[in-house]
């Protein structure tokens, strides 16, 4: 098994300390490593086999610098010339990975750079159930028992108990990407339905065909790009113009919503998407008044807020759930429940440059 970590994402919501030129990826933003690093912590046991990294051609020497500071077992570090999404960068992976296998078609573990799990063993003994049933041919997917009708998850409804196998993984009846308010509250209803991790492990060569069968311009664009590669010590090059010219989706999307070979195996492990402030003061210590604290923080009646002061000390009086984030040219302040939106300050500030 071949673990391919995602590290090609922008991390806008995490604004000010995520920029495009340091995604929060790279950043150690819920502990003492980068999420990067912490998913290279989080997989190193669970294969002998090389790891590889996708991200963008900008990030290479950060993305280089960080595996060997963690001392990790790097294949390539695989490098896209514009961001496409998941689909085509998983597509790009499977033929480097089928490329370097010679033979039988390797199972991929698909990791993204930005998560995190506080539950490694039990992260690990879903993984090791997963392989078997993506051994079997299936997109397996790990699932998380929805908490709230967040509608920046995918959405697995379950099916029946996989046979033949005594540890639990289901087929999947319904797969949902990204549903609005009222359908995901739907799903909360009803019951029976995981969120979708955003990790999957699969076989590389179903994988393709998958995404042959449901999004053919996507598979050719990448087959094209990485028949006209180049190496140059862990990097790995693809033809730009063939990569430009792919379409852009995600992997929900393109083969998770359409394949009829998914299976779920459910996640307890602590998992948390760091998408937005919000879930830093979810997953973190808080104090007696509710509040999460990094950094040089001074609070007097604040309460149910993120603080996080970078460079100052960061004094707030009177607040509750605000999430305030101190950097050295930035500082944003906001109301906790609104903290998705942070990626328009984000947009506005592309606009203006
Ligand atoms: N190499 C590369 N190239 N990586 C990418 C790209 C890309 O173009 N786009 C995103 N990534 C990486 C991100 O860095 C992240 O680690 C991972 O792929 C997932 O991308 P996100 O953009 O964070 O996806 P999402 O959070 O909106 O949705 C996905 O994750 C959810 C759980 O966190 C979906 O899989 C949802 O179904 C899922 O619930
Ligand atoms: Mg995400």
């Amino acid at each position: 098994m071949k673990t391919i970590i995602m590290a090609g994402g922008s991390g806008s919501r995490l604004w000010p300390s995520s920029r495009s030129k340091f995604p929060k990826q790279f950043l150690a933003i819920a502990g003492q490593d980068t999420m990067l690093q912490a998913t290279l912590a989080r997989v190193a046991g669970l294969s002998d086999e090389a790891c590889s990294i996708i991200c963008n051609e900008d990030h290479r020497f950060i993305v280089a610098q960080q595996a060997q500071e963690m001392g990790a077992n790097l294949g390539s570090i695989i490098l896209e010339p514009v961001g496409r999404n998941t689909a085509p960068a998983i597509a790009l992976a499977a033929f480097d990975a089928l490329e370097s296998a010679k033979g039988e078609a390797p199972l991929l573990l698909i990791m993204a750079a930005d998560h995190v799990v506080n539950d490694e063993p039990a992260f690990h003994a879903a993984v090791a159930t997963a392989r078997i049933h993506a051994q079997a041919g299936k997109l397996v997917t790990f699932g998380i028992v929805p908490e709230s009708p967040h509608t920046g998850y995918g959405y697995i409804q379950r099916g029946v108990a996989i046979d033949g196998s005594k540890e639990a993984a289901y087929t999947v009846s319904r797969f949902v990407e990204k549903p609005d308010a009222d359908t995901a509250q739907s799903y909360l209803t009803e019951g029976g339905y995981y969120w979708n991790s955003g990790m999957f492990l699969f076989a590389a060569d179903v994988y393709l065909n998958e995404l042959k069968a449901y999004r053919p311009e996507i598979y050719a664009a990448c087959e094209k790009a990485f028949a006209n590669r180049s190496r140059d010590a862990d990097f790995l090059r693809i033809d730009a113009e063939a990569f430009e010219a792919c379409p852009d989706d995600s992997i929900d999307y393109a083969v998770m919503e359409k394949t009829d070979k998914a299976a779920v195996v459910p996640l307890a492990a602590g998992w948390s998407d760091v998408g937005a402030w919000s879930s830093l003061w979810e997953i973190g210590d808080r104090d007696a008044n509710g509040n999460v604290v990094s950094g040089d923080v001074l609070s007097y009646n604040t309460s149910n807020s993120y603080i996080r002061a970078e460079h100052r000390l960061v004094a707030t009086v009177g607040l509750d759930n605000i999430v305030v984030v101190e950097t050295n040219d930035a500082i944003l302040v906001a109301a906790k429940d609104q903290v998705q939106d942070v990626k328009k300050i984000v947009e506005a500030l592309k606009a203006q440059n």
